[in-house]
C-alpha cells in the first residue's frame, strides 16, 4: 500500500504522542502532507520535524486545544495557509480521568474530558465540513475505544465519552455521505502510550496482567496497529466504507 495518501493532506489531533504520533508517520510514510497539531507544542515540533520527508510528504508542527473554539479555528487557518481544505482529518487527542469510582472523579476533571473527547469533535466539525462539503470529498476519523463498546469499571466518564463519539461518528456518517464526506471511527484497545497508567490507576505488573487476561490476543495495542487501521479507513481504499467503528482490540469486544 506504499503511497496511499501521496498528494493527499491531513490534520491529526493529539499527533504529538502514543497513537497520533504513530498515525502521523504511517500518513507521512505514504506521502501525505501532515499537520501535527498537539496542545503539546513541543511534542508535535518534534514529531513533525522527525518524518521521514518521501515523495512529497511533509510535517507542519501546530499547537492547539481542540477544546477551545478560537484555537480550533486558528489551526484551521494554519492548515489553509499551508496545504488548503485537508482531505482527512483525525480527531485523535483525548483525555482520561485518573481511573476510579464514578462519584469521585471531580466535576472539573468530568468537563475537561467531555470538552476535549466530544467537543473537540464538535468544533472541528464546524471548522473543516463546509469546505468538504464545497469540494464534495473529504474523511474524518474518530479514534474512540473498546471503552464506548464494552466499558470497563471505573473509567465511567471516559467510558461515556467514547460512546458518545461513536455515535457522532455514525449520525455524522449518515447525514455528511450525500456530500461525499467519509466518518469513521477507530476503537483501540488499552495501548502501550502514556495514558496508560491512567487507565491502570497504577501500572503494576499485577494491573498490566489483569488487563492482558481480557484481551484474547494477550497483547496491547501499539501505535503502529492503529495507524494500519487508520491508513485503510482514510485511504481510496475504503471509499465504501462510512459509519463503521473498526475494533483493533486483539478480540476484546467479542
Ligand atoms: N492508549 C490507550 O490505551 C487508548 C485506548 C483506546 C483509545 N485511546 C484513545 O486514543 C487517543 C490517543 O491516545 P494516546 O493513548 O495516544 O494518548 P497520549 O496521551 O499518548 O496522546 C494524546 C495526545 O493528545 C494531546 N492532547 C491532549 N489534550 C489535548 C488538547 N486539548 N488539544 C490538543 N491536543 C491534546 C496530548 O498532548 C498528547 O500528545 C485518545 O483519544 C485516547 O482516548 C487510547
Amino acid at each position: 500500500m506504499a503511497g496511499a495518501l501521496k498528494g493527499k493532506t491531513a490534520i491529526v489531533t493529539g499527533g504529538g504522542s502514543g497513537f497520533g504520533a504513530g498515525i502521523v508517520e504511517r500518513f507521512a510514510g505514504e506521502g501525505a502532507r501532515v499537520m501535527v497539531a498537539d496542545i503539546n507544542g513541543e511534542a508535535a515540533a518534534r514529531v513533525a520535524a522527525g518524518i521521514d520527508v518521501i515523495d512529497g510528504s511533509e510535517g507542519i508542527a501546530c499547537e492547539v486545544d481542540v477544546s477551545d473554539a478560537g484555537s480550533v479555528a486558528a489551526m484551521a487557518a494554519a492548515a489553509r495557509a499551508a496545504f488548503g481544505t485537508p482531505d482527512i482529518l483525525v480527531n485523535n487527542a483525548g483525555i482520561t480521568h485518573v481511573a476510579g469510582p464514578l462519584e469521585d472523579v471531580e466535576e472539573d476533571m468530568f468537563d475537561r474530558v467531555m470538552a476535549v473527547n466530544n467537543k473537540a469533535v464538535y468544533l472541528a466539525a464546524r471548522q473543516f465540513v463546509p469546505a468538504m462539503k464545497a469540494a464534495g470529498s473529504g474523511v474524518i476519523l474518530n479514534i474512540a475505544s473498546t471503552a464506548g463498546v464494552s466499558p470497563r469499571p471505573n473509567l465511567s466518564w471516559y467510558n461515556a465519552s467514547k460512546g458518545w463519539m461513536i455515535t457522532a461518528t455514525k449520525s455524522m456518517a449518515v447525514e455528511l455521505a450525500p456530500f461525499g464526506i467519509r466518518v469513521n471511527a477507530v476503537n483501540p484497545v488499552a495501548g502501550e502510550t502514556p495514558l496508560l497508567a491512567s487507565f491502570m490507576a497504577e501500572d503494576t505488573p499485577e494491573m498490566r496482567a489483569r488487563f492482558l487476561s481480557t484481551i484474547p490476543l494477550g497483547r496491547f495495542s501499539q501505535p503502529a496497529g492503529i495507524a494500519a487501521a487508520a491508513l485503510f479507513l482514510c485511504s481510496d481504499d475504503a471509499s465504501m466504507i462510512t459509519g463503521v467503528a473498526m475494533e483493533v482490540d486483539g478480540g476484546r469486544c467479542i
